[in-house]
Order: C-alpha cells, then structure tokens, then sequence
C-alpha cells in the first residue's frame, strides 16, 4: 500500500471559489449520476456527505504518478468524512497502480482485488478513480465485479479523462494487447471534475486530451469545434474557466449520445470515430504512443476516407486534419508497415459480424456509420497519416 506524505498544503477554503456547476447524466429516462464541476476539493467530500453512498467504507485506487502528485490533497479533503456523524467515521485507503497503459491489465485488477480483501472491504464500500483514463477504466473494472458489484466514483485528473472516459459507464482492461477486450458497462455515482489537476499534466498528456475534445465537435457540434479554436489561447494556457466551459459542452455531447444509447447499440458508435485506426496504431506501437495521440491519427485517416468518398470537401478535409495542430497534436507518424495497421483494424472489436462500422463525416458536426469500407480505402487513408519523412 503507498501512503502519501503530509506535506501538500490543504484545499482552497470554499468561500475562494464558486459553487460548483453540475450536470445529471440519466439512464433509461431517469437521474442515473452527478457531474460535479469544481476548483475546490472540498466540494468532492460534500458531494458524498449529501449522497445516499456517504455511509460507504472509501478506498481511493489511483497510479504511481498521480499518489505523489495529487494523493495527499485528496485524502486530507476527504478527513473530514471519517469524522462526519453521517459518513462512514473511517477515513479513506489509498492504492496505487502501476502508471500507464501497459499496466491496464487483469493482472494489476487482481492486484485490487487482493488489497480489498486484505483490508476487508466489502459491499457497503465505494471505490474512488484518482486518475487518467487507465484508472478510471481499471476502477470502474474492479467496481463492476468485486462481490458483484460495489459503488464507484470518478475522479478524473487528465484532460482526457475529464472530458472523455469518466463518463458514460465503460469500465475494462486491455488484454493480450488488444485494447479494452474485456470490461463491462458500470455507471459511476459520482463524476466529479476539478480543471486544477490540470495544471500539474506534461504537455503530451494536455494536448492528448484533445483528440477526444475535437472528437466531440466533429461527430456531433460544429459550433463548438470553431469555439474549440477560437478559445486555443487560453486553452492552452490552461485557464481553468475556460477549460471548465470546455469540459461542460464535451460532456454535455458525449452524455446526450450515451443517454440514447448506453449499450452502444447504434448512435453511440458515433463516439468511435477515429478509433478503429487509432486502436490499431496505438497497439502497433506497443503503447509508446498515447491513446490521445493515436485518436488524432485515426480522426485525420477517417476525415481522409470521408473525402475519398466525396462526403467531405478538400476544405473541410484540410481544416479537420490541420485543425488538431494547434494543440500540439500531430496528423502524421512513421508507420513503417501500413499493412499491419490494417491488419491489426480488421481485428478491432468494432468488426460486427465480419463487417469494419467505420464512422465517417458528412461535414464538421456530422458523423454516420458506414459498413461498407474498403481494405484499401483503409489502407489509402493509413498511408495519409503516414509521415512521407519516413
Ligand atoms: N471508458 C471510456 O469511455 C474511455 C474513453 C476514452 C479513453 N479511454 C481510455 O483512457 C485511457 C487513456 O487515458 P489517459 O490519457 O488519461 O491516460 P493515463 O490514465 O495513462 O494517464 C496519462 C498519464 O498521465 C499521468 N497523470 C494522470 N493525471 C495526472 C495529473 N493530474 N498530473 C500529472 N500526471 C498525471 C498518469 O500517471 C499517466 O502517466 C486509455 O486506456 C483509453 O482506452 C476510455
Ligand atoms: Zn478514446
């Protein structure tokens, strides 16, 4: 078990700040969790006072970057639960995971497992996420199949997982370096997004988050891609305001697909643009690349395929593919062996029944399914990312 020194001075006392913004993702027509919004911790521990889980036994799962960075400010938000009269009266565990996406696995979900049952922790527990996407998938993971199920909050603290994959209830590991090849779909209790643990991501993990960001704008709101760009500056100087107002319309586009379609049935789908190529690059590079990153890629070959198909001008193509530059991201990589991308997209679990669902555009803020692609209009799009460099 790490346990994080006391060093970190405590959270912003609440009247520094503004109320939180909060945002209610539904599930079959009903309230099914909270978005809270927030620059103040303490907000994160009211949220759980005033929910019904407030009783339940906290053990925080995060990773080994995120524990030093971030573990200690946390659990001290979170003391004053273990002293509440209506919260559980035991202060939070804490258990960190092995950093990055190749530590996605089973293996360390047993490693979770084995620290619950050593710590006794049972139904009446609630896991927490601190972390990027890969904690956030592995809790949710754990969450979902410990004693068939317990309560799971995320706390997101990448770009990528604040605007992205805290939401919308899929949880997995990868396995056999297939990505998310086993999971299931769990909804958190509580999301709760806090813009400051922004500050302390690198570079490459900020401008990762953005694949997935524009990603929202060119499936469903073209309004919002341009305010995307509009608002680069200070974006990318990581105004909190401003990337808070960012994070609520990402969310609010990804909420209103999933809510119609939590099982990804048809419309949600949608949200696999630039995945099915990006999935295969990423595995290709043995992970060294970021999901972010790869996305990126997959986004450009799939407005690429789009103009092939007449769906896209050369216009539009040109603004979607350079339009990710200017938030650090790259629209072309050295693929050495282009066939092995493809190779590797055939075998992604987007293949339905023999048949590739590639998602394409029709224009900025209008994406559609198609099942008709081409091995070599995907190979053709491949080579489109490909750096001509290399
Ligand atoms: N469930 C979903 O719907 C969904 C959607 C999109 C992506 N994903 C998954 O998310 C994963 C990618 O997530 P990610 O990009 O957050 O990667 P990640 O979780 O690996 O985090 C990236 C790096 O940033 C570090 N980090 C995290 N927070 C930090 C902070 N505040 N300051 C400094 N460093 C910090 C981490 O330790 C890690 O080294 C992939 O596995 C992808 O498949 C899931
Ligand atoms: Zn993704």
């Amino acid at each position: 078990m790490n346990r994080p020194n006391s060093a970190v001075p405590a959270p912003n006392p609440v009247s520094e700040v503004s109320a939180p913004r909060i945002m209610t993702v539904h599930k079959d027509g009903a309230p099914c969790y909270d978005i809270v919004y927030s620059l103040d911790l303490s907000e994160l521990t009211r949220a759980i006072v005033n929910s019904e889980f407030s009783k339940k036994r906290l053990c925080i799962i995060t990773d080994t970057n995120v524990i030093s960075l971030w573990g200690e400010q946390v659990m001290r938000a979170l003391k004053p639960l273990a002293e509440d009269a209506n919260a559980s009266g035991k202060e939070p565990m804490i258990y960190a995971i092995p950093a990055g996406e190749e530590n996605k696995t089973l293996g360390n979900v047993q490693e979770i497992y084995r620290f619950l049952i050593e710590n006794h922790f049972d139904r009446q527990s609630c896991l927490i996420a601190l972390g990027g996407g890969v904690v956030g998938d592995m809790t949710g993971y754990t969450a979902a199949t410990y004693l068939r199920g317990i309560d799971f909050i995320q706390v997101p603290t990448t770009l990528l997982a604040q605007a992205d994959s805290s939401i919308g209830g899929k949880t997995g590991v990868d396995f056999d370096g297939y990505k998310n090849m086993v999971g299931a779909f769990y909804m958190p209790k509580l999301v709760f997004a806090d813009a400051e643990f922004l500050k302390t991501l690198d570079e490459r993990q900020f401008s990762s988050g953005f694949a997935e960001i524009m990603k929202h704008g060119l499936i469903r709101d073209k309004e919002y891609y341009f305010w995307l760009l509009e608002h680069r500056d200070g974006i990318m100087a990581r105004d909190t305001k401003i990337l808070t107002d960012m994070l609520i319309r990402s969310n609010e586009i990804k909420r209103d697909v999933v809510e119609k379609d939590p099982y990804e049935k048809g419309e949600r789908m949608l949200l696999n643009f630039g995945h099915t190529v990006g999935h295969a690059i990423e595995k290709a590079s043995d992970f060294t690349m970021t999901h972010g990153e790869c996305v990126c890629l997959g986004c450009a070959a799939a407005a690429f395929l789009s103009l092939q198909r007449g769906y896209l001008s050369e216009q539009a193509y040109e603004q979607i593919r350079d339009g990710f530059l200017p938030f650090g991201l790259k629209i072309t990589t050295a693929i050495p062996d282009p066939e092995k991308i493809l190779r590797l997209t055939r075998s992604d679990k987007k293949v339905a029944s023999g048949k590739l669902r590639f998602i394409l555009l029709k224009d900025i803020g209008e994406a559609f399914i198609d099942t008709s692609v081409t091995d070599e209009e995907i190979l053709s799009a491949i080579k489109a990312v490909t750096d001509p460099a290399v």
